[in-house]
């Protein structure tokens, strides 16, 4: 089973960046444990990053046939981008939303999300935690 990771804008910047709100992690140790955690379920992980929204709807548009689930957190693209909408909808691939802080608790702009009626589970608010959540219950959802 193969697990696409995409994470968006300014999420290449965890650790330095408002660590009050996204703590001290950065998105290489986020992806260290999940790689641990991969390894231990059996899983393959394609891991993405990139600031640019057209960079992540091509990440979207390639999925089927090299993945069969993915997780993302679109960052601010995640309260803006229909076209990232319009990718998920095209490719119909299972996918989780993944957010550090917990959108709900934030300004109203940050309580919208464009994706998450089309995800199969939502998490937010566990900081790095969330990115492991997910993929122990999109693997077993998927399973
Ligand atoms: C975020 C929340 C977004 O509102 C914000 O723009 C981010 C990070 C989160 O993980 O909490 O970049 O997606």
């Amino acid at each position: 089973m193969r697990i696409a990771v995409l994470n968006g804008p300014n999420l290449n910047l965890l650790g330095r960046r408002e660590p009050e709100i996204y703590g001290r992690e950065t998105l290489a140790d986020i992806e260290a444990q999940l790689r641990a955690d991969a390894e231990g379920l059996g899983v393959e992980l394609d891991w993405f990053q990139s600031n640019h929204e057209g960079a992540l709807i091509d990440a979207v548009q390639s999925l089927p046939g090299r993945a069969d689930g993915a997780i993302i957190n679109a960052g601010a693209l995640t309260h803006s981008s229909l076209g990232l909408r319009d990718a998920f909808l095209a490719v119909k691939l299972p996918f989780v939303e993944v957010h550090l802080s917990n959108l709900f608790a934030r300004e109203q702009a940050r309580q919208h999300t464009v994706l998450g009626d089309l995800a199969t589970g939502f998490i937010c608010g566990f900081g790095a935690r969330g990115y492991r959540l997910a993929l122990g219950a999109l693997v077993d959802r998927l399973r």
